[in-house]
């Protein structure tokens, strides 16, 4: 990787992640994924706030598919040393960078190629994922803002759920104990309807977070 004039260190969670036009930019409302993460865990995530039962041993394991930087899968594994975590993406070049944000950490990560599930032969306690939503006829939308990241981390057919709905499927035989996705809002009820014809339940919905229990 070049050192090159685009990247740059974005904080995530309380941290400096290396960003460069090879990933998304990681955006705050996907701390609350953290955070759903640590209640489940049983850490307090806010000040003051009162620790939950642990729903989760303290060596889980966790897999964070379409890792991107590494953010997501770094952030946890820096704030549950004990938690085992694997994390995958199908941008090779997305995976160097990751792999760099690890270093800087020195956070023990297992890194994979992958497409979703497709290298992936283990199973997990729990299945994070922020994987492109993002419909490109949202009329909301600002395309030039998005313009800096790549379209393979942003974009995905069928309203923007079509990576969403895959991994759903891939999971029919290999359920995690949770399973914890990234959408927009207006894509959560879509995303319960789905989920629940493919043997996962909504359990609880955090700003754009969404948390399922197999049924
Ligand atoms: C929205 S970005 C999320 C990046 C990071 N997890 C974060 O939250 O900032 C989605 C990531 O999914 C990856 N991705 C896209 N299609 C994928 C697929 N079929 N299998 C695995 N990863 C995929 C992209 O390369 C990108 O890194």
């Amino acid at each position: 990787m070049n050192a090159n004039s685009k990247n740059k260190f974005i904080d995530f969670y309380g941290r400096n992640f290396l960003i460069t036009p090879d990933v998304l930019i990681p955006r705050p409302e996907t701390e609350q994924l953290i955070d759903t993460v640590l209640s489940l865990a049983g850490k307090p995530f806010l000040p003051g706030i009162k620790a939950e039962k642990p729903k989760l041993k303290s060596d889980f394991s966790l897999l964070d598919v379409g890792t991107g930087s590494g953010c997501i899968a770094i952030t946890i594994k820096e704030e549950l040393k004990n938690a085992k975590v694997t994390a995958s993406d199908i941008s090779e070049k997305a995976l160097r960078v990751a792999t760099k944000n690890a270093e800087k950490f020195n956070a023990n990560i297992n890194f994979i190629h992958s497409n979703l599930l497709e290298n992936i032969n283990q199973s997990f306690d729990v299945i994070v994922a922020n994987l492109p939503y993002v419909d490109k006829t949202w009329d909301w939308l600002d395309l030039d803002s998005l313009s800096q990241e790549p379209s393979l981390a942003l974009f995905a057919d069928d309203h923007g759920l079509a990576l969403i709905k895959e991994l759903i499927n891939q999971l029919e035989f290999k359920k995690p104990k949770y399973l914890i996705l990234e959408a927009d809002p207006c894509q959560h009820q879509a995303i319960i309807d789905y989920a629940k014809n493919h043997g996962f339940c909504h359990q609880n919905t955090r700003g754009f977070i969404l948390s399922f229990i197999p049924h």
